[in-house]
């Protein structure tokens, strides 16, 4: 490996690094003095019901303010993909200044453009502004009972309050109800009125935040249930481990009375039976060690991402939400190398270096497909939502000069620290035949009900996250988030300890991929649930919509499943080894 390459794939992080983080200019320092331009964006609109149709606030046929001049504005990685797309409104905005009611422009209504606004209006249309990085939403038109004539708001009345010299709180009303009649000229008019405010310039971003909603006795509930739950697994898997390791118990306290139930359990004839065949590699050791070392990251991925937003308040900036996991995805990679490769070597895989690539690229690659099927669909809409070429040149980047050499380097280090296969027992030539066994101990019934519990401990939560991203709440609880994952992580290790315990005393020594399974049926499931969720909680409509809703739905059951499957396996693992590590072989 040449030294250049790693100069090569350094300067492309540092690269990736900068853009990904915001640029600090004038504008991004949010503090004014008095008559200082204050910019308003408009950002996009689109049908109320489905929050991810947008397109540019300027492809109804609004008009702009006659003001031009705009200094330069810089886009963050995370908001290109979120579809974010700011232009100038051309409204003379001046810090501190009092503008009575003014026309900025005038549409010469003729019957495209009418017909245009009407179906907007029809198909309830709202539009977003920016000032100050503060959003603001404002409806476009109204219609009236009977369905027959259409309004449009031409009136922007912007109430903005100010605490010394920074803005800290944005109001809109929309006044001037016009009825839309082609071949007339309809006036667009604004007015802004500046007030004194007490709020705090850090907690201006709280009056989008809805407590009564997130803070809900059910969301305590739920938590406190899981909780309920994860006491009660945990109290079962430390009885089965007791039990299996009673020998060491018993070692210390003579007590007798113990084995005439282990008698009856049948504790000689179940999995210590298999001793010589559990620690036998995995079939398609290549796809399961990489998919073990996607769910490793995956999991880092999410404990850093919901780190960090306790930490920062990440909803006050557009799109660093994204931005933050792009960045930690490609900085965790050598946890994806790290994990995968050393499974692999231990497993006896000769293939590594086709195991790395495969490894680096099933996440991205599933990611950047469903986006590329989603963007087809976003051309042909012209939704902003579609993703601009540079940006993919700039994905693509990350994937081949970040992620994949520090895969290497991962995969690397996985291979000689830990890729020596060190099993507590040894594992026979020949497999044993696995005996006929009762319908529920088959692995494909075990892998049904193993997700029942994890996704039984974390369906609220989806409630709340989803209605986050597919409405207009803005997630602020990471707190719960937090104890929903451990709680998550617990109740998935405990429920695939469980059913691996019951699959290898009925002596089916095939654990491994139970157990990955068992604990990744969590994402059916989940990918279940959003039906539901489509069908009953939003009223989404239309191709554009219907497909981004279930494609991403899609790519996060499938990542959230991998996850849990990883955790289960790992937990598992451990398990098996310790159980094993006291077997006499004799
Ligand atoms: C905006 O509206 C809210 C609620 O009606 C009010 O409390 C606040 O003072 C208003 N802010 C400004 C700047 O007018």
């Amino acid at each position: 490996m040449g030294s250049s390459r790693w100069k090569v794939a350094a300067a492309a992080f540092l690269v990736v690094v900068g853009s990904l983080l915001p640029v600090d200019g004038d504008e991004h320092e949010h503090t004014y003095t008095d008559k200082e331009e204050v910019v308003l964006w408009m950002n996009t609109v689109g049908p109320y019901h489905n929050r991810q149709e947008t397109y540019k606030y300027f492809s109804l046929p609004f008009c702009a303010g006659s003001k031009k001049t705009i200094s330069h504005y810089h886009e963050t990685l995370g908001e290109a993909l979120q579809g974010v797309e700011l232009e100038f409104s051309g409204l003379d905005i001046k810090f501190k200044e009092e503008v009575m009611q003014t026309t900025y422009c005038e549409i010469e209504l003729d019957k495209a453009k009418r017909d245009a606004f009407v179906y907007a209006i029809k198909n309830h249309y709202w539009y977003q502004m920016y000032i100050d990085d503060l959003p603001i939403w404002g409806i476009v038109g109204e219609a009236d009972e009977n369905g027959e004539d259409h309004y449009l708001w031409t009136y922007k009345k912007l109430e903005i309050g100010f605490n010394g010299n920074r803005i800290v709180d944005v109001n809109l009303t929309s006044e001037g109800k016009v009825k839309l009649v082609p071949n007339t000229r309809i006036a667009m008019s604004y007015s802004v009125k500046w007030k004194k405010s007490d709020v705090k310039f850090e907690d201006r971003f709280d009056k989008y935040l809805d407590p009564s909603f997130f803070q809900h006795r059910i969301h305590w509930f739920s938590i406190f249930n899981s909780f309920m739950m994860v006491i009660f697994l945990v109290g079962l898997v430390s009885m089965i481990l007791m039990r299996t390791l009673r020998k060491d118990y018993a070692r210390y306290s003579k007590e007798e009375e113990m084995d005439d139930m282990d008698r009856d359990l049948g504790d000689e004839y179940g999995w210590k039976q298999v001793h010589g065949d559990v620690f036998r590699p995995s079939s398609h050791p290549l796809i399961f060690s990489s998919l073990i070392g996607s769910g490793c990251q995956i999991f880092s991925v999410s404990l850093i991402v919901i780190i960090v937003a306790i930490v920062e308040d990440l909803y006050t900036e557009r799109g660093s939400m994204l931005s933050t996991a792009i960045f930690v995805y490609a900085a965790t990679s050598p946890v994806n190398g790290y994990f995968g490769g050393s499974l692999y070597a231990k497993q006896g895989g000769r293939r590594w270096i086709k195991q790395m690539f495969i490894g680096a690229f099933m996440i991205p690659a599933m990611v950047c497909g469903t986006a590329f099927f989603i963007n087809f669909i976003a051309i042909y809409y012209h939704a902003s939502r579609a993703i601009p070429f540079g940006t993919m040149v700039a994905v693509c980047c990350i994937c081949f000069f970040v992620i994949l050499p520090l895969n290497l380097v991962g995969t690397i280090l996985g291979r000689n620290l830990s890729g020596q296969p060190n099993f507590p027992c040894r594992v026979n030539a020949v497999p044993r035949p696995i005996p006929e066994k009762k319908w529920f101990m088959e692995p494909a019934v075990i892998v049904c009900l193993g997700g029942i519990l994890p996704f039984g401990s974390i369906f609220i939560e989806m409630y709340f996250i989803f209605t986050s991203f597919w409405a207009y709440k803005i997630y602020y609880v990471y707190g719960f988030m937090m104890l929903v994952l451990v709680i998550l992580c617990i109740v998935t290790v405990c429920v695939t300890i469980v059913c691996t315990y019951f699959l290898l005393n009925a002596e089916d020594y095939r654990w491994q991929w139970t157990s990955f399974l068992s604990a990744a049926s969590t994402a059916v499931y989940v990918y279940m649930y959003s039906f539901y969720y489509y069908f009953f909680k939003t009223k989404m409509y239309g191709l554009f919509q219907t497909s981004f809703y279930f494609g991403y739905m899609a790519v996060f059951s499938t990542a959230l499943g991998i996850m849990c499957g990883a955790v289960g396996y790992m937990g598992t693992s451990a398990f098996v080894r310790k159980i094993y590590t006291n077997v006499k072989i004799d």
